[in-house]
């Protein structure tokens, strides 16, 4: 506490020094500074070479080709290339930095030093681009005050270093600008650091944390940016980096020898059910009977391993959810992106004290969540990922008439049975029955490719008291061998949605097929993006035949 408040004096004594920092800008409010088309800091990089990279995969045979990219970091001087290695038959992510001689490491360390002393203010409420301008200004104006003779040449290579470690990730920088990495991670020191790359899967990089006290420090430094604190109390930190992706760090010499950590990127447009259609994540007959479940009050559960696209798809087919819904999202970190308006999105906040014992009045949790989001008497509560006593709530909720979609980390019905009865979840099994269905995803490979599958879906029909069994029917489900989706007749959803509507068969059977229709128009005509579906979805649900009729013009 006492920390924070000298460092807030501190802030107050800095103001002027950073008035003359910061002379290069135009105040434009009060939220932040112009950016001045002067700057001459360039962090942008340029297209990415996936064809190449594909192409590499496809053939996936030892060769000499490589994808380079250059164009990183501090006036693009950071590069990578992604190369396949005979020798070890791996592919791998080669980061290339400029080098410094010992006598310019020195320079940069006195550099740091000097900006240490001078300026110690909280960039962190600072845009990218003032954060950049505010430590060139500041790394120039100290080269000048202590007279250091520097070429243009070994201060651009120095300024690239600083710049990683001062308003960069440091050593995983580059990771965290390359569009085509996933996830990020670190199992200790002396061994690779390895990436997730969205077309090769994971390979290693030639980046290593080689001493502890530097990995202690870096993860501590990711905890921070995240607004949390690391500690030998609480080694175990999840949360979230600036740019949304969602950090997980253990703290070393507690239940791991060293320090790890793991940062899962964020997706800046989230996939839509046409995305899940063309990578034939779904097939167009279960992207429509998802629409039509979900429009008529289904309450769905995603479950699978981890990344096999649960949340991904949840956050996909909540589009269908009808746009006068009132929604609540409950997640430990941010990752459901909706278009709803009425939506409120809620999530746990931990770290206030330090261990779950002593759960003080300002942790809050999914339980807290759970409940605080009923009284806001929402029509839909999704929920980022069932894990604990909360379900009870959501699952009594679902029974009064909420409709429901959340994930759980589970490969089929019967780990999912286990895992939902089992504490701390502890749910009496007649509660599943709220539930209208279950998706049960996979990572999967398809000619060599990584792909996400709707291995199955499963609804519940009812627990069968005699024997205290879940009775279910499968509608959907996947073959391996010829990567289809087979449809089986029957389906309970259907028929009561049949029934509340007083639809004949046939009725029905056309109400699917028109669906079909705007799902393959949409694919069809590109009409992709997150804002697209949204519109033509919202627009079905105001007026079916303005939408019908606009895709007989155009034709399919
Ligand atoms: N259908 C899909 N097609 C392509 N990539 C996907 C798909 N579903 C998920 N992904 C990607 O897989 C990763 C993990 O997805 P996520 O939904 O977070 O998994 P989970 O919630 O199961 O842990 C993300 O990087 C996401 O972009
Ligand atoms: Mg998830």
């Amino acid at each position: 506490m006492e920390k924070k408040e000298n460092k807030f004096e501190d802030r107050e004594k800095l103001t002027s020094k950073i008035d003359t920092l910061l002379e290069g800008f135009e105040i434009k409010d009060e939220k932040g500074y112009e950016e001045k088309s002067s700057s001459n800091v360039e962090t942008g990089f340029g297209e990415i070479d996936l064809e190449e990279i594909k192409e590499i995969h496809k053939n996936n045979v030892p060769s000499d080709s490589q994808s380079e990219q250059k164009g990183f970091g501090y006036k693009g001087l950071g590069s990578r290339r992604i190369y396949y290695n005979k020798d070890i038959d791996e592919y791998i992510y080669e980061v290339i930095e400029p080098d410094l001689s010992d006598s310019e490491k020195e320079l940069l360390e006195k550099l740091v030093y000097l900006f240490g002393v001078s300026a110690d203010i909280d960039v962190s409420g600072f845009k990218e681009v003032e954060k950049n301008q505010y430590l060139e200004n500041a790394l120039e104006k100290i080269i000048i005050d202590n007279h250091i003779e520097i070429s243009n040449d070994t201060k651009d290579r120095i300024f690239y270093h600083i710049f990683q470690d001062f308003i960069g990730y440091g050593k995983i920088d580059i990771f965290m600008h390359d569009i085509g990495i996933e996830d990020i991670s670190c199992d200790g020191t002396n061994s690779p650091v390895f990436i997730y790359h969205k077309d090769l899967e994971s390979i290693r990089t030639n980046v290593v944390f080689n001493d502890s006290d530097e990995l202690d420090n870096f993860v501590v430094k990711l905890a921070q940016i995240c607004n949390k604190q690391i500690s030998v109390y609480n080694p175990i930190v999840d949360g979230k980096l600036e740019d949304g992706s969602r950090l997980s760090v253990t703290l070393s010499k507690t239940v791991t020898r060293d320090s790890n950590f793991t940062i899962r990127r964020f997706r800046e447009e989230p996939l839509t059910p046409i995305d899940l259609i063309d990578s034939n994540t779904l097939s167009l007959d279960m992207a429509a009977y998802f629409w039509l479940a979900i429009q008529y009050n289904s309450s769905i559960l995603f479950c699978g391993g981890t990344a096999s696209g649960k949340t991904t798809s949840l956050n996909a087919l909540a589009l269908f959810i009808p746009y006068s819904h009132k929604i609540v999202s409950i997640e430990d970190t941010r990752e459901v992106n909706l278009p709803h308006e009425n939506w409120i999105a809620g999530t746990t906040r931990t770290g206030f004290s330090q261990a779950e014992e002593s759960k003080s009045g300002k942790d809050i949790d999914m339980f807290d969540l759970t409940r605080a989001a009923l009284r806001q008497r929402p029509k839909v509560i999704i929920v980022g990922e069932v894990r604990g006593r909360e379900a009870y709530t959501l699952f009594q909720a679902m029974t009064t008439g909420h409709l429901s979609y959340s994930t759980v980390h589970a490969g089929d019905i019967r780990t999912l049975i286990q895992r939902l009865e089992s504490p701390p979840i502890s749910l009496p099994r007649s509660l599943l029955t709220a539930l209208d269905a279950v998706v049960f995803m996979n990572s999967v490979s398809v000619d060599q490719k990584p792909v996400r599958r709707f291995t199955s879906v499963t609804e519940i029909i009812k627990l069968d008291s005699g024997s205290n069994r879940l009775i279910t029917f499968t509608p959907f489900s996947w073959f391996s061998e010829s990567d289809v989706f087979n449809m089986e007749d029957g389906s309970r959803i259907f028929q009561r949605i049949k029934s509340e509507n007083s639809w004949s068969d046939k009725e029905f059977e056309k109400e699917f097929e028109n669906r079909k229709k705007v799902l393959s128009w949409m694919l069809n005509n590109n009409r992709r993006s997150y804002k697209d579906v949204a519109k033509i979805i919202s627009q079905y649900y105001k007026n079916p035949s303005s939408v019908l009729e606009k895709i007989e013009e155009d034709g399919l």
